[in-house]
């Protein structure tokens, strides 16, 4: 049976992996579905507010990956999703869930997809996105504060606690299983176009 193709962006908090997906999804005439690893943060809910923002989102057991394994297998297969949907304001899990479409080209974004096997087996192409930690750490600041309703010490106390520890422990070591590693992501435009010409050459083959 066809499958759709399968692109992993991963890379650390602030690497530019969003803008790197938006990038795709443009060239390709929306024939993609976007997957976050964000949307399968497990759900914290039965804890109270003030304990879900102090938990470590940037250890792998954050994810519930199983479920995110089980639904790209499906999309892959060209059968429909409900994926969750997650509220970084919250810290938690929303009750809906929204219906995701298969399409030819899937791309999966986030920053702890190449270090779980059942995930990186599922992809035809891992990209690694990188950028030094002063500007990755910059972009997060400004975004945690703009988008999901945190403060100056907040994001820094986390950054210090958890974020740069994981990152160090998980995700630069994920780095090794990437088939390219991509500076400055989205905003390189020479790795973009050899990106895209590659997946036209595997949907064309297909
Ligand atoms: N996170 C958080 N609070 C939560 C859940 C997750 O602060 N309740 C943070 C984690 O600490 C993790 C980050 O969200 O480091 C993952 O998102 P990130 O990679 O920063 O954002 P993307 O938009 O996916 O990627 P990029 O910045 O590269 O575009």
């Amino acid at each position: 049976m066809d499958k759709a193709v399968v692109i992993g962006i991963a890379g650390g908090t602030g690497s530019g992996k969003t803008t790197l997906a938006v990038r795709l999804k443009k060239a390709f005439e929306n024939d993609v579905t976007l997957i976050c690893q964000d949307y399968y943060y497990k759900s914290f809910n039965h804890l109270p507010f003030e304990e879900r923002k102090k938990l470590n989102f940037d250890h792998p057991n954050s994810f519930d990956t199983d479920l995110m394994v089980e639904q790209i297998k499906d999309l892959k297969d060209f059968k429909p999703i409900h994926r969750p949907v997650y509220s970084f304001i919250e810290h938690a899990r929303l009750a809906e869930t929204i219906r995701e479409e298969p399409r030819h080209v899937i791309v999966i974004e986030g920053i702890l997809i190449f270090q779980d096997p059942r995930l990186r087996e599922l992809m035809d192409i891992k990209v690694f996105v990188d950028a030094d930690a002063d500007i990755r750490f910059a972009r997060r600041l400004i975004r945690d504060i703009h988008e999901r309703g945190r403060d100056i010490d907040s994001v820094i106390n986390q950054y210090l606690n958890t974020v740069k520890p994981m990152h160090e422990a998980f995700v630069e070591p994920s780095k090794k299983y990437a088939d390219i590693i991509i500076p400055e992501g989205g905003f390189n435009e020479v790795a973009c176009s050899m990106l895209i010409e590659k997946i036209k050459g595997i949907l064309s083959a297909r």
